[in-house]
């Protein structure tokens, strides 16, 4: 697997007017979102819904990646084509998440670390040949009283950077995601000091166990005041707080960097990687567009129900996301577009 593969890989996801859709929660995850909509809590339910997202026409306009994970990469359509193949086809290449979640850090109360590095070359060989071309690793990080603590941040860096090595050993692209979470009630400037902090922490790991920059894309999350905080941020000052982090912390040689949404309202999502495109193109070294989860499905899940009679109404809700995610990755998303 030469590393011009990992290249051209990256280059396609980080093409012009597309992004990554994240549709890898794990089951207790995308349980706890079917229960909230009375949706039952089985295979065959999440089955149905992925296929729902997968089949949505016209998807492949505007991504260009797609995270599955375990379950899901082993599911087929009704017919019998399997999800790999109908991403392929789609122009969509499949990507896989490899961490095995976020399990509490001994020691460190309230901290966490993310686990699944035992195995993992094995497990990254085998989703290779079934056709993944990306993986994703997600570490936690909490703002609170006293946290993030350093050793939550280097332990969990020390992860993300040998779970990153082995993917390009491996020939997958790593997606690097430390995510500062949105819970609590910290102010914007407190967010973009932690952030700084995870990625400085996250670069030096990664330097150190020798990943290639350029062969990886990171996730990280906005740079937001928390969601219990009594200011809360307008979208210009999230954008320019969040990009002036990023431009602190993560080297030039990356060549994508690719959001989270972290339960941000879905419009918001858009408006801020849109304000970000706008006020920062001519400044920033790397591709700027999305990866999110939440921002571009709930609203179709919303819909859905999990009711076959709602289909197309909810792949039509997952279609305008995605189309004003990719405006955003444009920066050419405005709120008129909410009313089409
Ligand atoms: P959200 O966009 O819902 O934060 O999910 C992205 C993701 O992949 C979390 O790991």
């Amino acid at each position: 697997m030469g590393e011009n593969d990992l290249a051209a890989t990256i280059c396609t996801m980080m093409q012009a007017g597309k992004g990554v859709l994240a549709m890898d929660e794990s089951t207790p995850t995308c349980n706890k979102r079917f229960a909230a909509l009375g949706i039952p809590l089985t295979v065959d339910a999440r089955r149905a819904w992925r296929e729902l997202i997968l089949t949505t026409p016209g998807l492949g306009e505007f991504i260009s990646g797609a995270i599955l994970y375990d379950e899901t990469i082993r599911q087929s359509k009704n017919d019998g084509t399997s999800f790999v193949k109908l991403l392929t086809d789609a122009g969509i290449i499949p990507g896989i998440k490899v961490d095995a979640g976020a399990k509490d850090l001994s020691g460190h109360r309230g901290e966490k670390i993310t686990e699944g590095l035992d195995g993992l070359r094995e497990r990254l060989l085998e989703y290779r040949q079934m056709g993944a071309r990306f993986a994703k690793w997600r570490a936690v990080i909490t703002i609170g009283q006293g946290i993030p603590t350093i050793g939550c941040l280097e332990a969990n860096a020390n992860a993300l950077a040998r779970y990153a090595a082995l993917c390009q050993e491996t020939g997958l692209v790593p997606i690097v995601e430390p995510e500062v979470l949105m819970d609590g009630d910290h102010t914007l400037e407190e967010c973009a000091c932690v952030t700084e902090a995870a990625l400085h922490a996250v670069f030096g790991q990664l330097y150190r166990q020798r990943v290639v920059f350029e062969k990886m894309i990171l996730k990280p999350n906005m740079v937001l005041p928390g969601k219990n905080c009594p200011t809360q941020a307008g979208v210009e000052e999230v954008a320019d707080a969040t990009v002036s982090c990023l431009l602190r912390a993560v080297p030039g040689a990356v060549p994508g960097v690719a959001f989270l949404s972290g339960g941000q309202e879905a419009e918001l999502a858009s408006a801020r990687l849109n304000a970000m495109n706008v006020r920062w193109r001519t400044r920033m070294p790397w591709v700027l567009t999305f990866s999110y989860s939440r921002a571009i499905q709930q609203p179709a899940l919303d819909a859905w129900k999990g009711e076959q009679a709602n289909q197309a109404f909810a792949q039509k809700a997952l279609y305008h996301r995605a189309r004003c995610c990719s405006m955003a990755r444009r920066g050419e998303y405005s709120s008129e577009m909410e009313k089409t």
